[in-house]
């Protein structure tokens, strides 16, 4: 099989934003030091900059967020750099970006801008000549429910084809999400355990100590279930639960992925509890009323052969007691109930801030009594990958390997798991710095409760 052709150049809307400055920007200089980037960056905004303005904010970026500067790869990068300014709502705009790209014919366009501004970028695009060849990266989110999610991707399907797209969940670029297939495919012991049998529980956690942080207008149209359940964290669960995918062709991943969404049945509202932490709705641009939650717990039934029966849990939520995102995978307890009684049995995957994988397991408590004790085996413990998710995925996209990014079917099937409760349920107050609504423990009450992040 031939490799798709790389991008010849790299285009992003948005060049003056949050998105450019806090991500694009470091991951950029990056891709140059690794030797993966040697084509023209054109950045495009409506910010009256030039482009020697939008070189002093790539160096403030990348050395505030991208880890310092590398002064090789940033010269490259500035020798790289070119700049449009001009309102998207204009041909002109797309006319000056055809001059820009002078002789490239396979550009790729990173959309790093307001979603209600996709269909009007992607149009002029067209007309201009700017999307022949091209291939697009949109940010999510991927619309606000499924019937919103349908009209985007028909605005794309109208001047794309679905190869061209590439959706950036950047869960999937994690060097901890990628860890989890390794880990399960390829490792003979855990395969025979990996199913209703022995897996008692699955909890996924994704706990924020901090709060909106200024996004309050972003996060009034979202909420914890369109932010991050709707998208990462059941790409997770995708991960956590997908069958095998077969290594004979190359959409064999995002077919296992999309599987395990069809198989996750619509959520119910008792099986959801929503919360707000206790002053968010004082946070700037936050209705006084606002029901929005900033806090969700949920517990998901996969009806699959291999999962019938076992519970899949997840809480997210702002201004909680740390940040971390971690999977605990509880295996049932054996029947010897003296020895086995207590904690152990289980594995942890911490996905976010480092990368771990934890055993834990009961052994015998030294001692004349027979009594067993927790332990438990690290078997990995580093620091988040040294690619960067938006690294990983931006070369990805330019190289047109898709493998990694979100494909339509999947993004609406998401959506179907999550639609029903997307306005259930009254919204909870918790303390900051809790662990959310008390009311969230009856979801797990059955199987021992909320695990504990962190070794046990
Ligand atoms: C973003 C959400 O997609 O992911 C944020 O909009 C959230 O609300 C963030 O904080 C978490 O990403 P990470 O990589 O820091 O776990």
């Amino acid at each position: 099989m031939n490799n798709p052709p790389l991008s010849d150049a790299f285009v992003f809307f948005g060049a003056t934003g949050d998105l450019a400055y806090k991500k694009v920007f470091p991951a950029l200089q990056a891709l140059i030091r690794r030797g993966r980037l040697s084509v023209p960056i054109i950045g495009v905004a409506k910010a009256g900059m030039t482009v020697e303005g939008l070189q002093k904010r790539a160096r403030a970026s990348i050395e505030e967020h991208g880890g310092g500067i590398d002064e090789a790869a940033f010269s490259k990068l500035v020798k790289l750099l070119r700049y449009v300014d001009g309102d998207y709502n204009e041909r002109a705009t797309f006319e000056e970006l055809r001059r820009q790209l002078g002789g490239a014919e396979r550009p790729i366009h990173y959309l790093a801008i307001p979603p209600d501004m996709f269909p009007v970028v992607i149009e002029h695009l067209a007309a201009s000549g700017n999307l022949k060849d091209a291939r697009v990266i949109i940010e999510k989110p991927f619309g606000r429910d499924l019937a919103s999610a349908k009209r985007l991707n028909d605005t794309l399907h109208a001047k794309l084809d679905e190869s061209q797209i590439f959706r950036i969940d950047h869960y999937l670029g994690k060097e901890a999400v990628q860890n989890l297939l390794v880990f399960r495919f390829a490792n003979t012991f855990l395969e025979p355990i990996w199913h209703r049998n022995y897996v008692e529980s699955v909890q996924i956690t994704m706990a924020e100590a901090f709060g909106v942080e200024g996004r309050g207008r972003f996060y009034e149209q979202a909420g914890a279930i369109r932010d991050v359940v709707q998208n990462h964290l059941l790409q997770v669960v995708g991960f956590l639960a997908m069958e095998p995918p077969a290594t004979t062709y190359n959409e064999a991943m995002r077919d296992e992925l999309v599987k395990v969404f069809r198989q996750v049945r619509p959520l119910a509202p008792k099986e959801l509890v929503r919360g707000q932490f206790r002053g968010y709705r004082h946070e700037p641009e936050v209705a006084a009323d606002s029901k929005v939650e900033t806090y969700a717990a949920l517990r998901l039934h996969i009806d699959s052969w291999r999962w019938d029966g076992v519970p899949f849990f997840i809480r997210a939520g702002k201004r909680l007691p740390l940040t971390a995102t971690e999977v605990i995978v509880r295996l049932k307890r054996p029947p010897l109930t003296k020895l086995a009684s207590g904690q152990g049995n289980y594995l942890r995957l911490r996905l976010t801030p480092e990368v771990e994988i934890a055993l834990g397991a009961r052994v015998k408590k030294p001692g004349e009594a027979m009594l067993g004790e927790p332990v438990e085996l690290s078997l990995i413990h580093h620091p988040e990958g040294e690619m960067s998710a938006y690294e990983r995925l931006l070369g990805d996209a330019m190289g047109g390997d898709a493998t990694l990014f979100a494909r339509q079917d999947a993004v609406e099937a998401a959506w179907s798991v999550v639609e029903p409760v997307l306005s259930a349920n009254d919204v909870l107050e918790y303390e900051p710095g809790s662990w959310g609504p008390e009311e969230a423990n009856r979801l797990t009450s059955q199987v021992g409760g909320w695990g504990k992040l962190g070794p046990a």
